[in-house]
């Protein structure tokens, strides 16, 4: 008895024409159902009797999970890509109906087109970075780093939100942490993760940085006063695009990109990732990664 119904007749099918049969099918098995390519292939003797099939099974499952991942993102992509754009058309359209008239207008409208240029910008940073990550055959390029250096400099490209957020920066560092890693991609990992916390934190609160070395490993730890992540979501916000809240994060002009960059990257170095939050109170997001790497 076979498992599907759709590979038996594809193997009477074989059995009644005498042909070579192929045909894509879903296999039900007792924990999960497998895709496969299936060639049933009749085997006919000299006197042109049929003495049975060759039955070749290719499992296929893992590639269409790819494809289904990918077609998924594609339209993400576009979906997030059309939204600034529409905005930018509809109040340029207004603009020009009429609304360019009303200084106030005016300005506010141009404002509205600019932020929503500048996260245009950004979404194809954030895109563009990702998939450059994502072609594993471009190895990284290891030379030694110091974290500390790195954090000093994120810190400064951060210096407007922090003043503007009134938030308190509380380093726990010491004088230096050199390890074999790509500096570019680690000022990612803390610029993502040091921002989130400013962002997800009302005014007023503390993000605390805390590096350290333990034997063969740095451990980055990021932790914040702000809105934490409910339990359900804690799973899901390493995905592409996925945000607690769909509406509210727009507003802060984030891409929904920032955390899938850095889980790409940790895992580029061979790093973990986890995560540590109470809705309310806080998150901590810590970052585990070797200090050496042998090119
Ligand atoms: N420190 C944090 N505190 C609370 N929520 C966070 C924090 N960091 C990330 N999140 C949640 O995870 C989502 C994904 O983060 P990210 O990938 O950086 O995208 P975004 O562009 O929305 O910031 C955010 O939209 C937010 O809901
Ligand atoms: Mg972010």
């Amino acid at each position: 008895m076979l498992p599907s119904y759709q590979l038996s007749n594809l193997i009477k099918e074989a059995f009644k024409t005498g042909k070579k049969q192929q045909a894509e099918v879903i296999l039900y098995g007792h924990s999960a159902e497998k895709r496969v390519d299936a060639n049933v292939v009749p085997i006919v003797e000299d006197n042109q009797h049929l003495s049975g099939v060759i039955l070749v099974l290719h499992d296929i499952t893992d590639i269409r999970h790819l494809e289904a991942l990918r077609s998924e993102f594609v339209s993400n992509v576009s979906h997030e890509l059309k939204t600034p754009v529409t905005s930018i058309k509809g109040f340029a359209e207004t603009l020009l109906d009429g609304a360019m008239a009303d200084a106030d207008l005016r300005k506010e409208f141009l404002e509205i087109i600019r932020d929503e240029s500048n996260r245009l910008t950004r979404l194809i940073e954030d895109i563009l970075q990702l998939s450059k990550i994502e072609q594993h055959q471009i190895k990284p390029h290891y030379s030694e780093v110091d974290l500390v250096n790195v954090l000093t400099n994120v810190l400064k490209v951060l210096r407007k939100a922090i003043v503007e957020k009134n938030v308190t920066i509380e380093l726990q560092l010491p004088q230096s942490l050199v390890l074999t890693s790509e500096a570019d991609g680690l000022h990612q990992i803390a610029l993502n993760l040091i921002s989130n916390a400013i962002t997800y934190t009302p005014n007023d609160g503390c993000v605390t940085i805390h590096a350290h070395k333990k034997g063969t490993e740095i451990t980055l730890q990021v932790a914040d006063t702000g809105i934490g992540i409910p339990a359900a979501d804690q799973t899901r916000i390493f995905e592409r695009f996925y945000r607690v809240h769909k509406a509210r994060e727009r507003e802060t002009g984030g891409t929904g990109l920032g955390l899938s960059i850095v889980k790409h990257l940790v895992e580029r170095y061979q790093g973990r990732i986890a995560l540590d939050s109470i809705e309310d109170e806080g998150t901590t997001f810590t970052v585990t990664l070797p200090c050496e790497h042998i090119d």
